[in-house]
């Protein structure tokens, strides 16, 4: 029984080997092209003269393409229809493309793709919140506002009032494969593409548009991707519209490579957000009314923004309980990148806003900020362990969510109180108070977060997946699903299921490169939901093959097939044992179908978006994180010297991949709210578009002691192998490192102001809010 066991990720040897391939190594047909973007360096502006001669006559151009080639503009959006391929007339931010260079080499298409003259009349560019929300610039009529109660009336009766605000920067994905697509002309007009996404339907869909081909006319293949954190959703349209596009003008194979640069200058980044807040708390810091404002910087196209902005305030609340609040929600229209979906989906923005409120009502109120915290916790019991869903005492009636959504799965209490031990967070903490009165320069800080993350798609229709399992003749297993393999070890946890359901050794099984012509109309893998959806979708059809077979050999014993099993590689019989090849291959010669489709469909989930109420979420993932830091008061510079975790995978489907998950999700989290800044000049020009500017961490910036552990409980919802996503929910673990260094910068004060350190915390950003803390 391969379920639940550590195994390495399938491709582990072929990564480190370096043999995995990417699209980039892929040999191409003879007289392939390649493609190139010339980008606007203007802002916002009108269009009033694109000089192209330079580019036509550079070595090695093919072809060149400008808005002037496109009767209709090819349009690369996932939502409103409002990202066109090349600027049309204006551009709308500096680093969108405007033509187009196919040459017969990368260098070739780069280096003409320099040579455009473009001339823009400039109009005033809206690059930030406070701009955009000045010119009333957003995306939806006005701001969404969810309420649950009557938090103003709460926040005027308490006792104590605490408000700020918080701003949170962006993020790029910086996948360590950039975003590339090759399109392949194939016979009659249909158009193969292979392409690093995270959404191999939607690229058909809309390369099925822009060739204006039914969507069968368009086959996308995907067999992995170097990293996608949600970059690749829909930020990878663009290419291989532009590839299918250029081949099938020149009906050569074309492909597109953004370089580093390129793809930090024009794809979209996390969201950043500026999040206010206003709390009315009680004597114990238990907050009885609050009202959240939380400013969204979208970016120039809708792209994914409106679900990111609602998934913010999805996770508003994260493990606390708000028995009165208000959410407001504005999604502003910037002149900048195209914000986009990354890890947590919009989900970390808001549950640090949640988070933030925490650490400020303890500072305000001189408590212990894990005791507020705690006093803020959903009292939900913990469903035990291994009951099906629903196994909770009814004594009393589970609080609910801010969107109405009942919470009956809460394990914070009982996460909190084993990593609390574990980490020995109380003696840590007195301990760092002593050496911090002894140590004028280096102060340190620690704090504990929990996180609660919900698992669904909130747009219900996308919570289905399908599977199509074959078994040779030969006894071989190969596997196709719609989930895409980007290193989170999709692939070997559903090889693992399937090894599961025939009882057999892994190496029996192959997970085939997923591709549309093989499982239809497929959802992004995203929202963590890949195994859960996927796994489920391969076992019902692997549970149909089992059934035919166990049928087709029951009844030549004359037996009930029920009594047939699989396991350690055999079949077993009415007392004779087989081997599983040998039974396949019986039951190919007698004409058993050895071919089948599976299925799934997250059950009990209703979301009513406009009120903002109903259940989005099958279930909440849980973790929690204490991270220890240093900081130096004279630099600014800071440190993680300890993190100890304990996550809630459910019964893990592979403990060492999911460990993984964890460990590469909080040092991007942490990565996130310190080093990761995105600096944009007074002309909108992205600064920080290379790693020399944009600091991710480094090997030697994850902490010096990182203790994991798995939290081991069965998940009470009927998931595959009652485990849990963990794609991302342990990114948000990493908001710890955030309150840690909010902890060692209140250390420099006299508790009379709060450090209210702002995201990333930079060098820069640790000082100034040492200063303020100080009075200087
Ligand atoms: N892990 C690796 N190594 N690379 C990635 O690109 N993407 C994350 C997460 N973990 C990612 C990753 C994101 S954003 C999501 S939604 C999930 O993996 C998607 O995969 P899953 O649904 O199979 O967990
Ligand atoms: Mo992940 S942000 O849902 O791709």
């Amino acid at each position: 029984m391969s379920l639940g066991q550590a195994l390495p990720h399938d491709s582990a040897r072929l990564h480190v080997t370096g043999e995995a391939r990417y699209i980039d190594d892929i040999a191409l047909p003879a007289g392939a092209l390649h493609l190139a973007f010339g980008l606007s360096d203007t802002a916002h502006g009108v269009i009033e003269s694109l000089d192209l001669a330079a580019v036509r006559a550079a070595p090695g151009v093919v072809a060149v393409f400008s808005a002037v080639d496109f009767p209709v503009m090819p349009d690369c959006s996932p939502s409103a229809h409002d990202e066109p391929l090349l600027a049309v007339d204006r551009v709308h931010y500096a680093g969108q493309p405007v033509f187009l260079v196919v040459a017969d080499s990368h260098l070739a298409a780069r280096k003409a793709a320099r040579l455009g003259k473009l001339s823009c009349q400039a109009l005033p560019a809206l690059l930030t919140l406070d701009q955009a929300l000045a010119a009333n610039s957003r995306f939806e009529t006005g701001p969404v506002v969810w309420q649950k109660g009557d938090a103003a009336a709460a926040i005027a009766g308490a006792a104590r009032v605490v408000e700020g605000q918080i701003e949170i920067g962006g993020q790029e994905h910086f996948y360590l494969e950039g975003q590339v697509a090759a399109a392949v002309p194939q016979e009659d007009g249909d158009m193969l593409i292979l392409a690093s996404t995270q959404h191999p339907s939607e690229i058909q869909h809309k390369v099925a548009h822009a060739l204006s081909l039914p969507m069968h006319g368009v086959r996308v293949e995907v067999r992995r991707m170097g990293g996608g954190f949600g970059g690749k959703e829909s930020q990878g349209n663009a290419l291989a519209i532009a590839c299918a596009l250029a081949a099938r003008a020149t009906g050569r194979p074309c492909k597109m490579r953004y370089d580093r640069d390129d793809d930090m200058l024009i794809t979209g980044k996390r969201h950043d957000m500026r999040i206010s807040y206003r709390a009315g708390v009680d004597a114990t810091g238990r907050v009885l009314g609050l009202e959240f404002l939380h400013l969204v910087r979208c970016g120039w196209a809708q792209d994914l923004s409106l679900p990111v902005a609602d998934r913010a305030m999805l996770h508003a609340d994260n493990a606390y309980h708000l028995p009165a609040v208000r959410i407001e929600s504005h999604r502003l229209r910037t002149n900048t990148q195209s914000a986009t979906a990354f890890r947590g989906f919009g989900g970390p923005q808001g549950m640090l806003g949640i988070e933030r409120v925490m650490d400020h009502v303890a500072f305000a109120l001189g408590l212990e900020p894990l005791a507020v915290r705690r006093a803020n916790f959903y009292g939900g019991r913990s469903v035990r362990a291994g009951a099906s869903g629903g196994d909770i005492s009814a004594e009393k009636k589970p609080q609910t969510t801010p969107y109405l959504m009942p919470v009956t799965d809460f394990i914070g209490h009982e996460v909190v109180a084993a990593l609390e031990e574990s980490a020995a967070y109380q003696a840590r903490r007195a301990a760092i108070a002593e050496w911090n009165s002894g140590s004028p320069v280096l102060k340190r800080g620690i704090a504990l977060t929990p996180v609660k993350f919900g698992i669904s798609f909130t747009l219900t229709h996308l919570n289905q997946a399908g599977a199509l399992v074959h078994l040779y003749q030969d006894g071989s297993i190969a596997i196709n699903h719609g989930g895409t393999e980007m290193g989170q070890g999709l692939f070997q946890k559903v090889a693992q299921v399937a090894a599961g359901v025939f009882g057999v050794d892994l190496a029996r099984v192959r997970i085939a490169a997923t591709d549309t012509g093989k499982v239809p109309n497929t959802s992004a893998t995203a929202a963590s939901s890949g195994s859960d959806m996927n796994g489920m979708a391969v076992r019902a059809a692997c549970e149909t093959l089992r059934g035919r077979l166990a049928a087709f050999i029951a009844d030549k014993h004359g037996v009930e097939a029920a009594s047939v099993r699989f396991a350690g590689g055999r079949v077993r019989v009415a007392g004779e044992v087989y081997g599983f090849a040998q039974v396949v291959n019986w039951a190919y010669l007698a004409r058993v179908s050895l071919s089948a489709t599976g299925f799934y469909a997250t059950p009990k989930i209703t979301w009513d978006r406009s009120r903002g109420a109903g259940r989005p979420f099958l279930y909440f993932a849980y973790g929690a994180a204490v991270s220890e830091v240093v900081i130096d008061t004279l630099t600014g510079e800071s440190r993680i010297l300890r993190a100890d975790i304990l996550h809630d995978t459910g019964a893990s489907l592979n403990p060492a991949i999911d460990i993984g998950q964890i460990e590469g999700g909080y040092v991007q989290g942490a990565g996130w709210l310190t080093t990761e800044e995105l600096v944009w000049d007074a002309k909108g020009q992205l600064t920080t578009h290379a790693p020399s500017t944009y600091k991710i961490p480094a090997c030697s910036d994850r902490p010096a002691v990182f203790n994991v552990a798995l939290w081991g409980r069965k998940n009470p919802e009927d998931t595959i192998g009652r485990s849990k996503a963990v794609g991302e929910p342990p990114l948000m673990l990493g908001i710890s490192v955030l309150m840690a260094l909010s902890d060692a910068v209140a250390a420099c004060g006299d508790g009379s102001v709060y450090p209210g350190l702002d995201a990333p915390a930079t060098p820069e950003r640790v000082l100034a809010a040492v200063r303020r803390v100080r009075h200087v």
